[in-house]
């Protein structure tokens, strides 16, 4: 057997052995009545999750393709994208690779989107949709959501898209009270499941927008996915062991319950700020931090890439030297997942030995 470094980098989580076990369940067919009691059985819960009583979609992909799939269903011409850092940021690229009119909000790396300066942008455009990712993994920063949404509201035409990919169940997100248009969520991340796999949710503005429009494609056609949950199936063949897997992980979010859940995320956040502060670094992100993961700045110069290696080699834990242009300048502690207390405080311990090494 290889050797197991679990991992602390802000997805792929570690994933636990009881989903593992799920994971690795004996395969039914995707047209079977056992496969429909198998969406039956996690849809209400989702719908919790959710926040929302809309249906929730099972996508066999990474996020990428649904939130590529949501601009392909519902920007008609103009899309407004907010961008705080690496994964935002590409989200405008993948725009204009769709044939999008596709327009920046962008701020530095570290600073959160200002809902006023958001306002401002819609005022003076003529957009079909707002792009936001609410946790940027990058940089650290959770960004206002509710503030944010509450702009958007107040543009009819305008859908908003809504990445939660790295905050999904360790942060309240109500969809249908926050009017979100499309929230969307993947699998390797909070909700500590292997990656490959996504799930989303559409509101009933946003399935008449995709009514609109002929270019939706077929793998990730919103109202292709509409049609098949009516009756708890997907589109196409889906990933049928992320779906055990996540039957078993919604077992395992009701058992805790989902305000605990939340509540454990505040508390091992908490650990890693105050090993941050006490350990004299800084904060990349420069406030709205995020609760799930932790952006460190490298303002003590140390050896990023040292300290990553001796962590794997003597304590098999495996954090993230920062990513993209912020390699090295910054690290980063994730608190994602089954994480808890004592295994954050293992880590930190950990990292002190490696720091001082
Ligand atoms: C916030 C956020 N959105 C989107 C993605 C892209 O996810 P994937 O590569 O699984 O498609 C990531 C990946 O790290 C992410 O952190």
């Amino acid at each position: 057997m290889t050797r197991h470094d679990k991992l602390f980098i802000p997805g792929p989580v570690e994933v636990s052995a009881k989903t593992w076990a799920a994971f690795s369940r004996p395969m039914i067919g995707h047209r079977s009545e056992a496969f429909r009691e198998l969406y039956r059985s996690i849809h209400p819960r989702l719908q919790t999750l959710f926040g929302t009583s809309q249906p929730v979609f099972l996508s066999t992909s990474s996020a990428w393709g649904v939130m590529e799939g949501a601009l392909r269903n519902l920007v008609r011409k103009r899309v407004l994208n907010c961008l705080c850092g690496a994964f935002s940021d590409k989200w405008l690229d993948v725009s204009r690779r769709c044939g999008k009119q596709a327009e920046p909000l962008q701020v530095a790396w570290g600073k959160h989107i200002d809902p006023e300066q958001l306002d401002e942008n819609l005022a003076g455009g003529d957009f079909d949709a707002v792009t936001l990712i609410h946790n940027e993994t990058s940089t650290g920063v959770m960004n206002p959501l509710a503030e944010i949404c509450a702009v958007v509201r107040n543009y009819p035409d305008v859908l908003l898209v809504v990445d939660s990919v790295s905050s999904f169940s360790a942060v309240p997100i109500e969809m249908d009270e926050l009017g979100i248009d499309v929230l969307l969520t993947g699998s390797q991340k909070a909700l500590a499941l292997p990656p490959g796999f996504s799930l989303f949710s559409v509101s009933e503005k946003a399935f008449a927008r995709a009514a609109e429009l002929p270019d939706r494609g077929y793998y990730f056609d919103f109202l292709e996915f509409k049609k098949n949950q009516a009756s708890d199936m997907t589109p196409t063949t889906p990933s049928v062991a992320h779906i055990y897997a996540l039957q078993s992980k919604l077992d395992d979010i009701f058992a805790e319950g989902v305000a605990a859940r939340h509540a454990r995320h505040t508390r091992t956040n908490t650990l890693v700020h105050d090993w941050v502060r006490t350990h004299g670094f800084e904060f990349f992100a420069e406030g709205y931090r995020s609760i799930t993961l932790t952006c460190v700045r490298n303002n003590r110069g140390i050896d990023v890439t040292a300290l990553v290696k001796r962590l794997r080699a003597d304590h098999h834990l495996v954090i993230d030297g920062g990513y993209g242009k912020i390699k090295g300048e910054t690290f980063r502690l994730s608190n994602m997942g089954d994480e808890t207390e004592e295994t954050v405080s293992h880590l930190l311990a950990c990292l002190d030995d490696s720091l001082s090494a």
